[in-house]
Formats: structure tokens, sequence, C-alpha cells
């Protein structure tokens, strides 16, 4: 399987943003993470649209944009003419959901979903045809640094089952290093994020390691 690394730029130096965004290009990753928080749909706040544009401005990486904000409709326009190329809502944020999707794919980009560990993947079934992505909430959005819920294993094989041979990536998102890797690749997830295991003592090695234990 192909599987892509979508370092989390939560985890990076913020004080060297830029530099630690050369050092995950350099790795060749596929996708640049950035979290979205609004201190309300989640305890934390990081984060807006004209960072992300700023960030544009730094690197060309395709931004996967991860909205963990209520009522994501009203910022959707300003995330998109930012430079994401993906922009990932919460079900749990977001009460017309095929609607944010439509809104979402109107700029021309990709839409993706994300689920917290306690949502079904039931409530997914049917916009299954609007969705470029699914994002499973390893841990409980709102920081990094937390430890991966076990029981997201079964969720991944569930969800990887639901969507046999449609186009849609499944990305795993909270928790992620070295030991959990593998298990969440076997189960069916196909982009790995990762903020602090990729952040934390030389990137470019984490980097390397990520990809070894899943054989890519
Ligand atoms: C958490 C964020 C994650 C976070 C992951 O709410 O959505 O993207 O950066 O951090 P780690 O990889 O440290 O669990
Ligand atoms: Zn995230």
């Amino acid at each position: 399987m192909n599987v892509k690394i979508s370092p989390s730029i939560l985890g990076a130096d913020f004080g060297n943003l830029e530099s630690q965004i050369r050092e995950v290009e350099a790795c060749n990753v596929e996708m640049l993470h950035i979290d979205v928080m609004d201190g309300n749909f989640v305890p934390n706040i990081a984060f807006g649209p004209d960072q992300v544009k700023m960030l544009r401005k730094v690197s060309d990486l395709p931004f996967d944009v991860h909205l963990m904000i209520n009522n994501p409709d009203l910022l959707i326009p300003r995330f998109a003419e930012a430079g994401s190329d993906i922009i990932v809502v919460h079900q749990e944020a977001t009460v017309h959901l095929h609607r944010t999707l439509k809104l979402i794919q109107s700029f021309g980009i990709k839409a993706g979903v994300s689920l917290t560990p306690a949502t079904s993947i039931e409530t997914l079934r049917y916009v299954l045809d609007e969705v470029d992505m699914i994002l499973l909430m390893t841990v409980n959005p709102g920081y990094g640094g937390q430890s991966f819920i076990p029981k997201s294993l079964d969720k991944i094989r569930d969800l990887s089952e639901m969507t046999k041979g449609l186009d849609i990536d499944i990305q795993v998102d909270g928790g992620i290093n070295l030991e959990t890797a593998p298990k969440v690749v076997e189960a069916g997830a196909n982009v790995l994020v990762a903020g602090s295991f990729t952040f934390k003592g030389d990137v470019s090695e984490n980097i390397r390691m990520l990809r070894e234990s899943v054989k890519i």
C-alpha cells in the first residue's frame, strides 16, 4: 500500500517554523497537516486563515487543513482562499455535512471529514460520494502528544471495509509513532499524521524510521 505522511506542524518549534517546514520538505513528505482550533469545539486555539496564507508563501507542499472549529462554513472560504489543498471538517461540528462538503469542493479543492473517537463511521455512509478523505481521530482532538486510543484499530478496519473500492483516503491523527503506525496501516489507514513524533529530535531520521515501520 502507498502510505502518505502528513507531519502536523502543531508539534513543530513555532519559533523556527520555516526551518522545521524545510526539514520535512527535504524528507519528501506527501503533505503538511495544519491544525486549526477555535477554543470552542476543542479546548485549545491554533492557526487562522491568515497564518495558512503566510505558510503558503513558505511552502509548496499540499496543505491538509484540519478544522477543529464549530460552524466551519463561516470560515471555509477564507481557508480555501488562503491556499488549502484539502479542508477537513468535523462531522460533530457540522449540522448539514453534505452541504459543507459541497461548499469545500466549490473552491476546486478536496473535501475531507473527521470523526472524533466516539463518533460512529455510520454517520458518513450517505456522504461517501462527496468525500476525498476521512480522518479518524485516534485521540480526542485538541492537543498534540496524547496516547493513541487502541479501540481505533477496530474503527479503521470497519471504515476500510465500508470504503472498499472507493477512492477515499483513510487518514489517522493522534499518537502515531513507530509502535502505532504499522498497526494502523495494517488495519487500513493510508495517510499518517504525526506531530510530536516527527518534530521531537532528528526530523529526517524520524520520518525515515516512520516510513520504514510501515515498509514504504
Ligand atoms: C490533535 C491534532 C493533531 C496533533 C497530533 O488534536 O489534530 O494533529 O498535532 O499530535 P501527535 O502526533 O503528537 O499526537
Ligand atoms: Zn490534526
